[in-house]
């Protein structure tokens, strides 16, 4: 009897452990599984604890993983122009390694400049490259927000004003990343279009305005990007934190766009326990600004989505089925990145990538003014060249918020003019000065403005050439995150600098290094204008081929220059409209943002969207359809051509807009609706194709909370600008 209850005892034992060796043993690498597969696997051998865990943070920028079945942490890493150099567990300090000095690629204006969908690609994938080297699983790029004034402080790691050259340019930008294994995190969603207030403003618009104007480049990103994550914005949507948002979240991201990956807060995003777990948010990531182990209220187990999340799981008021959710967002998005075991191993700092950053930089630099023809320079026309200005030194990867970098190298335009044209030739004088960078805190310069700028007048009188650079910077309200700019003006006194200059030399190239717009007030008195965004590790070396003509320039504007603030919509309408009341704000220009209001209100911008010249000229010929009837259901297909007429090889942005001159509600006066960079040869033409949807050209309808495509007229034109229309075809829908 005793043998016989032994031996059930063991037969028992045995079955049990059978049942539970499923549930103990760890994850290990089987590659003939499909991901959903593996993802369910994994999630039915985890407990609610450990499921729960997975959902906030253990580190500043790390989740947790589950040591007991094997399956690993997330590593995260801002940022869009670089992969950020470690930051310390617990707090944002710098945690000095020495082995992180990365690539500095230009900054996002200056890719969208490029209007040129290759060259996201090839950035997203050495971007990617040395995130899947530096063992990162999530890279916090891109970001897609819409440049609606030209105060926010974070323009520069924006694609514009425009949604669909955001989308164009943010898609490849996403393949190029995921290709390494590593998700991009296309941030940040949605309505963050300003850093002052960021944290709690709260933003009123029309359905209209969200999906005409500030949706349709995250919603590319889900549906032609096929992207990993996206983070949640600081900001409020209609009374609610956009990291909470069943509108946004629910609804519209994992809803309508059916996106299968993670959300995850910006960091500090989420609020509140019930709100986030119902309404949407996968990941939270740096609740409170220390967020230490212990010993905190904020300490990562103090997660709004740790354990308060768990006790309402465990006592029933949300119900299993909503971590079991979360859970399988986030395995799947573990199992594309971390677990993946056909990913490549990545590369950091190469030549190959200085090498995109520099292509990059040279496609994006936009020629604004070249009235003297004083560019390209030859110098040997010249014996001396003064190179005035405080950025021609000045880095820039560092500050600017978490965009920040350590790049391996930086070449300073100074060090880029030298090289091209000779360090006897060229004298620097700084000519102005700004403070020290430190995140949200504007540090007055240690130097005598007055005598700076004496000090450079004197260089710019006796110098056969001046070459200014100058712009913005990445301190805090310039170029930063954390606040917004408190003026439209180039600041350091700029201006007066500039316009003394000018009185003391004809010959003078001003280059400008920012990733947004400003007054001129000096421009009538300007013959060469440059403006050369943020262009990381290469800069100076892509700044000194475009000014000698090794490269001709192609760049255009992803944004309008407006002449004064007041010409732009989201300052014509009061505070309430920008930057709110500090409650609220209400986007009361409606869909008219960028190039849209400029047009449809007739206020002529210093430069307007989609602008750039070239050091060769091109010959637009007539734009033609394939018919002159469409269905909605049907494609145009677009068909010109265009010369390069001048002397020298060059490259240029053919844009098509279109407008629909009669219709049930306003509409602009022109919509980017295609775009294509073609490189022409000295005398070269090329006929080119392209092709809009139909029903492309559909509007939001607020009232049925639906696109609609109108019966009738329809008018598309091909551009070299938003203001440069070269020729137009009228075509029917019915
Ligand atoms: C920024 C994000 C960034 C995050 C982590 C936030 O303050 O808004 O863009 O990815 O910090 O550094």
């Amino acid at each position: 009897m005793k043998k016989i209850k032994t031996a059930l005892f063991f037969i028992l034992l045995g079955a049990v452990l059978q049942a539970n060796a499923q549930k103990m043993n760890p994850i290990y690498l089987d590659n003939t599984q499909t991901i959903e597969a593996r993802v369910k696997d994994a999630l039915s051998r985890m407990t609610l604890e450990e499921k729960v865990k997975i959902c906030t943070a253990q580190s500043k920028f790390s989740t947790h993983g589950v040591p007991r079945l094997g399956i690993p942490e997330l590593w995260m890493s801002d940022g869009p122009h670089g992969v950020r150099m470690e930051i310390l567990w617990d707090s944002w300090g710098h945690a000095e390694w020495t082995n992180d000095s990365c690539t500095a690629f230009p900054a996002l204006t200056c890719l969208a400049a490029t209007w040129n969908p290759q060259m996201s690609h090839i950035y997203g994938k050495a971007i990617g490259e040395e995130a899947r080297y530096r063992r990162k699983d999530v890279l916090l790029a891109p970001g897609v927000n819409i440049y609606r004034t030209p105060l926010n402080g974070r323009n520069f790691e924006y694609f514009g004003e425009d949604p669909y050259l955001a989308s164009k340019m943010v898609v490849p930008y996403i393949h190029g990343i995921q290709e390494n294994g590593v998700s991009a995190c296309v941030k940040h969603y949605v309505l963050n279009n300003q850093e002052k207030w960021r944290g709690h403003i709260n933003v009123e618009l029309s359905d209209r305005a969200l999906y005409e104007i500030y949706l349709p480049a995250f919603k590319a990103a889900v549906t032609e990007g096929k992207v990993w994550s996206i983070m949640g914005s600081y900001n409020k949507i209609r009374g609610t934190y956009a990291c909470e948002n069943d509108l946004t979240l629910n609804k519209i991201l994992k809803g309508e766009w059916k996106f299968d990956g993670c959300v995850i807060t910006d960091w500090g995003g989420a609020h509140n326990t019930k709100e986030a777990a119902l309404n949407g948010l996968d990941i939270e990531m740096g609740t409170g600004t220390d967020g230490f182990t212990s010993n905190s209220k904020n300490a990562y187990d103090n997660y709004y989505l740790a354990n308060p999340y768990l006790q309402l799981l465990t006592s029933g008021e949300i119900p299993v089925s909503n971590i079991d959710e979360k859970a399988t967002r986030i395995l799947r998005l573990i199992f594309r990145t971390a677990m993946n075991t056909n990913k490549p191993f990545g590369s950091l700092a190469t030549e190959e990538h200085a090498a995109v950053g520099r292509t990059v930089s040279e496609q994006g630099a936009v020629l604004l003014k070249n009235t003297a023809h004083l560019l390209p320079i030859d110098a040997s026309n010249y014996k001396s060249i003064a190179v005035i200005g405080e950025n021609a030194t000045r880095i820039l990867t560092e500050g600017g918020g978490s965009s920040e970098l350590k790049p391996k190298h930086e070449i300073s335009p100074l060090q880029g003019l030298k090289e091209k044209f000779g360090a006897d030739k060229i004298t620097y004088a700084m000519g102005y000065a700004s403070g020290k960078v430190e995140y949200d805190k504007v540090n007055k310069s240690p130097y005598e403005a007055a005598k700076l700028r004496k000090e450079a007048v004197e260089l710019a009188a006796k110098s056969d050439l001046v070459i200014y650079v100058g712009g913005l910077n990445k301190n805090s309200q310039q170029d930063s995150e954390g606040d917004d700019r408190i003026s439209y003006s180039l600041p350091f006194e700029q201006n007066e600098l500039i316009t003394e200059l000018q009185k003391a030399n004809k010959k003078i190239v001003l280059v400008m290094l920012s990733g947004n717009a400003y007054e001129m007030p000096w421009l009538n008195n300007a013959t060469t204008l440059f403006q050369a965004w943020y262009g990381g590790s290469e800069a100076g070396h892509a700044i000194a081929n475009v000014l000698s003509g090794e490269v001709s320039p192609s760049g255009k504007l992803p944004f309008s220059f407006g002449a004064k603030l007041s010409d732009y919509g989201s300052h014509s309408y009061g505070s309430i409209a920008y930057p709110g009341d500090s409650i609220n704000e209400i986007y009361k220009e409606d869909i008219l943002v960028g190039y849209r209001w400029f047009d449809t209100k007739k206020i002529k911008p210093l430069f307007p969207f989609g602008f750039g010249l070239s050091y060769t000229s091109f010959q637009y010929g007539k734009i033609a359809t394939d018919k002159k009837i469409y269905s909605s259901d049907e494609s145009i297909k677009i068909s010109f051509t265009v010369k390069n007429t001048g002397k020298v090889d060059g490259a240029e942005a053919v844009q098509v807009y279109a407008s629909q001159p009669k219709a049930s509600v306003l509409r602009p006066e022109k919509e980017l609706k295609a775009f294509k960079k073609v490189f022409l040869k000295a005398g070269e033409t090329q006929t080119l194709e392209l092709e809009i949807k139909v029903k492309d050209l559909a509007f939001f309808d607020n009232t049925t909370h639906s696109w609609k495509v109108e019966v009738g007229e329809f008018v598309l034109c091909n551009a070299a600008s938003s203001a440069d229309v070269k020729s137009k075809v009228a075509i029917q829908v019915k």
